[in-house]
């Protein structure tokens, strides 16, 4: 009975935050002990994980991985294909030391890279019996850590918060508990106009300003990445479903948080990767001034790139090598602590803020994010706030190693994780101290007929280059013509099979369909039909799955579930001091680029 009544009145009380109050931060004492920022360390002094994040890979090691490795490899040996007697003794191993820590990144590019990325993580499903069947599924439930930004970010946060579903279920929102609704594909997510009905689209932009009312009468700026957290608030939050898209019968996301990850069941019993946002530091930076522009972008590849994850937000990047505690977020000293800043649909939409790039000249802004500007613009009086980044209270104020440009910032600006000119996640994956064996790098960026060809993952090994100390990439070819030319995107391709001291990656590219079948996978939308969104998801399998072919219709690699193992399993064989053979020496010929 006593139960019933403190659920009773939780409910009561959550059920009587309006959606404004629920999204304003709130100001109170400091806990006891409480430190701001963490300092990080570098490779060279020693570098750290947060206790919380090193006991969330420690205990997914011991009781996760050697069961899902186990999984695996069963579906591996289902293909019929010979296995080198190391792949059964790591995989099947039952020491936790000897698990492969495996990285999944997945790029921007809206709904695009969000459905591409559901695709492959699909096939990497050990849920999934067509999965199982090619072999490769259950590698995402011995994943470690996956990491999103923009569109990416959607597919990333969505997961971790509904607790981990299948992705047909996460993309459709059947069968998931706790009014999770899926990604409402039918009403566009980057547009104040997600309906077909002006009124509606009205009421839509009145309730969005409503929601950060609150936030902005307690005194903090907003932005429009305010306005878009309200957007991603009811497509990649739990509580919005297609009937209640449009009316405030649920507060739509307001209030959850980004640490409330901490208590998603699956987080808890460590199934899940270690999730990550990704987003980018913006400075005021001359525009064109330097290598930023180079790659055809506004944010230098020298800024920071920050993460987000469950526990903290901060960067490894040696300029800053520091976290604060992400549910105090908004906290810049270590007496007022604030709480409530960390709202979750705001930490994706930062990730998504692709409007920044625009803002080069005052024009071209207005031509493509006008109407976001305009409307927060008037719907709030903040003379001298900037309009098109996400506006965060700098915890690192006097910060870093002398380098850090936002030392003395009041507020970070940050913006979308893309607007580096790298799409693809993989800086928090890089990082020494995760000491990530196999990194799958997801690039769905568009560049050729809205496919990759390999630009994007070319920024990230040229700024991992700047940064020689704490980043270690293998080669590989630095020019989009030879992506293409050898066909490194319409195939998977392994990169640093001969570098030990970098992550093995498998790449893994939108490079265009399978031989045989229509262009799907490079539509750009932002409202999808359910059947085109099946279909993309479908055409994604098959791109996932098909390995190398000899360009027949239907052709696929029967070895490349076991050539994924392979590469796997291939830095623990490294440790172990076994020479590649087998299968792995032939599949690592073929699937590495040299
Ligand atoms: C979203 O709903 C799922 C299913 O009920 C639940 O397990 C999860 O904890 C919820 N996520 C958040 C962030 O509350
Ligand atoms: C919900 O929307 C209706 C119609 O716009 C409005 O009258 C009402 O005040 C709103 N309720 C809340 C709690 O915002
Ligand atoms: C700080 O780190 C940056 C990036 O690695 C480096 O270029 C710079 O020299 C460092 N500054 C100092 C004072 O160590
Ligand atoms: C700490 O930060 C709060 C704002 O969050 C501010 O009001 C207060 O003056 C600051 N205290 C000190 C000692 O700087
Ligand atoms: C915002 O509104 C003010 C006052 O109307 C105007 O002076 C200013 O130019 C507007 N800023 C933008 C970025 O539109
Ligand atoms: C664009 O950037 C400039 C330079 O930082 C800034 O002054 C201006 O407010 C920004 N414009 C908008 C609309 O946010
Ligand atoms: C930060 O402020 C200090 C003290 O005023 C100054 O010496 C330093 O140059 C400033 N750094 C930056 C990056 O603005
Ligand atoms: C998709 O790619 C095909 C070529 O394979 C091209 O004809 C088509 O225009 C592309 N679609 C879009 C939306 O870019
Ligand atoms: C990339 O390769 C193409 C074709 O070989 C060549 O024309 C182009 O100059 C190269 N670009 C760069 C930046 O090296
Ligand atoms: C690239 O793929 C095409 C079509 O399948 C094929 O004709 C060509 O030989 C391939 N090139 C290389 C270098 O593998
Ligand atoms: C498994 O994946 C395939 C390929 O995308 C899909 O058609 C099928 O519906 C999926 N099965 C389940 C149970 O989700
Ligand atoms: C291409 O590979 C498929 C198997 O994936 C095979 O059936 C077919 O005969 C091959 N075609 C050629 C021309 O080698």
């Amino acid at each position: 009975m006593l139960f019933t009544i403190v659920a009773l009145a939780g409910t009561a009380s959550v059920a009587a935050l309006t959606a404004s109050q629920a999204y304003t931060p709130t100001a109170g004492a400091c806990p006891a002990g409480f430190s701001l920022v963490r300092n990080a360390g570098s490779p060279a002094t020693g570098q750290t994980l947060s206790p919380s994040e090193a006991a969330y890979i420690a205990t997914k090691r011991e009781t996760v991985l050697p069961h899902a490795f186990r999984t695996y490899l069963d579906t591996v040996v289902r293909t019929q294909v010979q296995l080198p007697a190391y792949m059964y003794n790591i995989l099947g191993s039952e020491d936790p030391e000897q698990m492969p820590t495996v990285g999944i990144a997945t790029s921007g590019g809206a709904y695009r890279a969000a459905l591409f990325g559901a695709g492959v993580l699909n096939a990497l499903d050990g849920r999934n019996e067509s999965s199982l069947e090619r072999g490769t599924g259950g590698l995402l439930q011995a994943t470690s850590y996956i990491s999103g930004l923009s569109g990416g970010s959607w597919l990333v946060y969505s997961l971790a918060q509904a607790n981990f579903p299948p992705v047909q279920q996460l993309v459709f929102g059947e069968n998931v508990e706790g009014g999770y609704g899926g990604w409402n594909l039918e009403y566009g997510t980057l547009t104040l106009y997600p309906s077909t009905d002006d009124a509606t689209d009205a009421e839509y932009m009145s309730q969005t300003v409503a929601d950060i009312t609150g936030k902005y009468e307690a005194g903090w700026p907003v932005s429009i990445v305010d306005l878009l957290s309200r957007s991603m608030g009811r497509h990649f939050l739990n509580d919005t479903t297609q009937s209640n898209f449009f009316d405030n019968s649920t507060v739509h996301g307001a209030g959850v948080l980004f640490s409330d990850l901490q208590t998603v069941p699956t987080i808890m019993s460590r199934e899940q990767p270690f999730p990550i946002v990704v987003a980018d530091g913006w400075s005021k930076y001359p525009y064109g001034a330097d290598g930023g522009e180079a790659l055809g972008s506004l944010v230098p590849p020298s800024n920071v790139i920050y993460e987000f994850n469950a526990y903290e937000m901060g960067s490894y990047d040696p300029q800053l090598a520091a976290f604060a505690p992400i549910q105090y977020l908004g906290t810049t000293n270590e007496s007022v602590c604030i709480t409530g800043f960390e709202q979750a649909s705001f930490i994706v939409g930062s990730s998504s803020d692709y409007y920044a790039a625009s803002n080069s000249s005052y024009a071209s802004i207005m031509a493509s994010a006008g109407s976001w500007i305009t409307l927060v613009n008037e719907s709030f009086t903040q003379p001298g706030v900037q309009l098109d980044v996400a506006l965060y209270p700098n915890p690192f104020q006097g910060a870093g190693n002398g380098s850090f440009t936002e030392v003395n910032e009041t507020y970070l600006s940050i913006v979308d994780g893309g607007n580096d000119g790298q799409a693809i996640p993989i800086q928090p994956l890089l990082v020494k101290a995760r000491a990530i064996d196999t990194l799958i790098a997801i690039d769905v960026n568009a560049e050729v007929n809205n496919y990759a060809t390999g630009g994007d993952f070319i920024s990230s090994a040229t700024r991992a280059a700047l940064f020689p100390e704490a980043y270690s990439f293998p080669p590989i070819p630095l020019n989009t013509s030879t992506f293409v030319a050898e066909n490194l995107t319409t195939r998977p391709t392994f990169f640093g099979c001969n570098t030990p001291e970098t992550p093995l990656i498998v790449y893994i590219a939108n490079g265009g369909p399978p031989a045989g079948q229509p262009a799907v996978t490079n539509t750009s939308d932002d409202t999808w039909t359910p059947t085109l969104a099946e279909a993309f998801l479908d055409q994604t399998f098959d791109m996932a799955t098909q390995g190398i072919t000899n360009g027949t219709v239907g052709a696929r690699d029967a070895e490349w579930g076991a050539c994924l193992a392979c590469a796997v399993v291939d830095r623990e064989r490294y440790r172990q001091g076994i020479a590649r053979s087998g299968v792995c020496e032939t599949c690592l010929a073929r699937y590495c680029w040299s």
